[in-house]
């Protein structure tokens, strides 16, 4: 089996995580945050350690970590918790649904959207285009989920921290495959998924948060602390993280943010040579139309003739035992954009498990089928 398909969930996870996962089970399963027995306080501890090793690997000293279930939940988050009716928005046809369902969700109340379908590389001079007094966040992705696109976070920062605007940005294809700056590139909010990237089990993602009292709770609930008082806390992380956190799922994080920070300016190089070779590879196809570039970062999309992407996804899968993902990509703007709404398009997403045989492969198998 040739798994392409990293952008949804990363498959090859490194040991140390798989034996986190056997460990927490025998040994961390009390609730964090909660009892003040020693368990209890041993997994609170595990916990604590997995914001700060966030906080070093994303250069956020000064941030805080909130835990959430996964990088849409940390968007849910950021979005409802920071916009009030009469605020404006801006963002990018390249977002995924989870920022653009809650967006289309407080239009209906009152919040103003803009949403630019510019390439990329102008969208920094376009965010400033579209600032009004009312403008109140930015919310851009860093890299596509359909391109592999990457976006210029640091200038935009530098716009938004001029004009004194929030900086949203979605971290779900970024987190562990490029050196993420928080502070140099002045991002308020930055939402992760730890299952992509960032090599942990399914179950934790989580928002990292400059100034928390600028973001309200939405959801509600018991937090381990101000037991006494019956509204919700706001200044600290558990008011934000209501009910028991995946304990789990973080203690496998916590060892993926620890391999990744060892071995991570080996990952990034690996990786980005692969992606070179991937698209370079792809381009020699002339049967295919490819939408994404010689940046692309790890994430690559094409169509073979005119064949459907899930036909073509289905018969990698079925022939060639070959996992890509194919349709939308839960990002309809960008097919709008791109032309492919109705086809959809194959998406192959690379991580530094995979090699150059991997895309041999997938290119022969390309091969195969377009000459059927
Ligand atoms: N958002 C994930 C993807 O792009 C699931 O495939």
């Amino acid at each position: 089996m040739i798994y392409l398909d990293n952008a949804a969930t990363s498959f090859n996870k490194p040991n140390e995580v798989k034996r986190s996962v056997i460990n927490a089970i025998n040994t961390l399963t009390a609730n964090p945050g909660r009892s003040g027995h020693d368990l209890s306080l041993k997994a609170g501890q595990m916990v604590f350690e997995t914001r700060e090793l966030l906080k070093d690997f994303f250069h956020a000293k000064m941030y805080d970590v909130i835990f959430t279930k996964n990088c849409t939940e940390a968007l849910n988050l950021a979005i409802f918790g920071s916009l009030h009716e009469g605020d404006h928005v801006i963002t990018t046809a390249y977002e995924h649904n989870s920022v653009l369902r809650p967006l289309f969700k407080l239009k209906e109340k009152g919040v103003f959207v803009t949403i630019l379908d510019c390439d990329l590389v102008n969208l920094p001079k376009e965010i400033e285009k579209e600032i009004k007094p009312n403008t109140k966040l930015i919310i851009t992705t860093a890299v596509s989920n359909v391109t592999g696109d990457v976006t210029h976070i640091k200038e935009i920062g530098k716009i938004a921290k001029k004009q004194k605007i929030l900086y949203l940005v979605d971290g779900a294809q970024s987190s562990g495959h490029i050196d993420i700056n928080l502070t140099e590139c002045n991002i308020d909010m930055y939402a992760f998924a730890g299952h992509k990237g960032l090599l942990s089990i399914t179950g934790v993602g989580g928002l990292i948060v400059k100034d928390i009292k600028k973001l309200k709770p939405i959801i509600f609930g018991g937090t381990g602390t101000n037991s006494e008082s019956l509204i919700q806390p706001n200044d600290t992380v558990e008011g934000f993280e209501s009910g028991t956190i995946p304990t789990i799922p973080i203690a496998s994080l916590n060892a993926g943010i620890k391999f990744l920070t060892k071995n991570f300016s080996k990952i990034t190089k690996y990786e980005a040579n692969l992606s070179k070779f991937l698209y370079n590879s792809l381009k020699k196809l002339k049967f295919l139309k490819i939408y994404s570039n010689e940046l692309s970062n790890n994430v690559f999309s094409f169509n073979v003739l005119d064949l459907s992407s899930t036909l073509v996804a289905d018969i990698l899968n079925e022939d060639y035992k070959i996992c890509v993902r194919a349709g939308l990509h839960c990002a309809p703007l960008i097919h709008k954009k791109l032309g492919t709404l109705k086809s959809g398009a194959v998406r192959v997403s690379i991580d530094f498990f995979n090699t150059a045989n991997d895309i041999n492969k997938l290119i022969s198998a390309l091969t195969n089928i377009a000459n059927h």
